[in-house]
């Protein structure tokens, strides 16, 4: 059995993710967002976490790492969190090929959601993918979340724009007082 776990990402994780996000540039062109060659390096990454965190300072973003045996092998964010009557956020993820098909993404979207309930009193998650990346449907599905419909030509990915599904998982957190 492979122990998954999920923490913040920190300013030392930058090298590894580079690593891991360069070796799978090609296989993931289809499924994440086109970067500029910077991304890829620890230099761009050490940047991006940078802004991850300053996020995250704000209240913005809970930005944190898959681990596995106290190795970082993936991502998982929940972003853009609206307080107000919203108090909602959007989830995503990826983890390294190295390590897929072994349940660890699950295990951290499962992880994921009770961070979202118990630190960070959300009252809602909201998550978005491809028609065709049935893995992560699964994933969501297996976590309580519901496809409520499709938003056509959402996401440019791999020379396209792309149809989406839109997923929603609401929490018990969150109310406003
Ligand atoms: C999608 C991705 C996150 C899956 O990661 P993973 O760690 O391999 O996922 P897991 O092993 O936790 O779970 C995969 C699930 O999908 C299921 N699955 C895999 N391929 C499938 C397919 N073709 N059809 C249906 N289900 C499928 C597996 O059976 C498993 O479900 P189970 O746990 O009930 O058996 C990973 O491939 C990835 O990072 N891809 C690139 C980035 C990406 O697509 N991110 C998500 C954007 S929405």
């Amino acid at each position: 059995m492979h122990t998954t776990s999920i923490r913040l990402v920190e300013p030392s994780d930058g090298p590894v993710l580079a690593d891991l996000l360069a070796r799978d540039k090609q296989a993931y062109v289809r499924w994440l967002p086109a970067r500029p060659t910077e991304f890829y390096t620890p230099d761009g990454q050490a940047s991006v976490i940078a802004s991850l965190l300053a996020s995250h300072a704000q209240g913005l973003a809970w930005p944190g790492v898959v681990v596995s045996e106290g190795n970082v092998i993936g991502q998982v964010t929940i972003s853009s969190i609206l307080r107000g009557p919203f108090q909602k956020g959007f989830l995503g993820y990826w983890v390294s090929s190295l390590h897929q098909g072994l349940g660890h993404t699950g295990r951290a979207v499962g992880l994921a959601l009770r961070v979202a309930e118990d630190e960070l009193d959300l009252h809602r998650l909201e998550a978005h993918t491809q028609l065709e990346n049935l893995a992560s449907q699964a994933i969501l599905r297996k976590h309580g979340f519901r496809a409520w419909g499709i938003a056509h030509e959402h996401f440019y990915a791999d020379g396209a724009w792309r149809d989406e599904m839109f997923w929603e998982r609401n929490l018990t957190g969150g109310t406003p007082s």
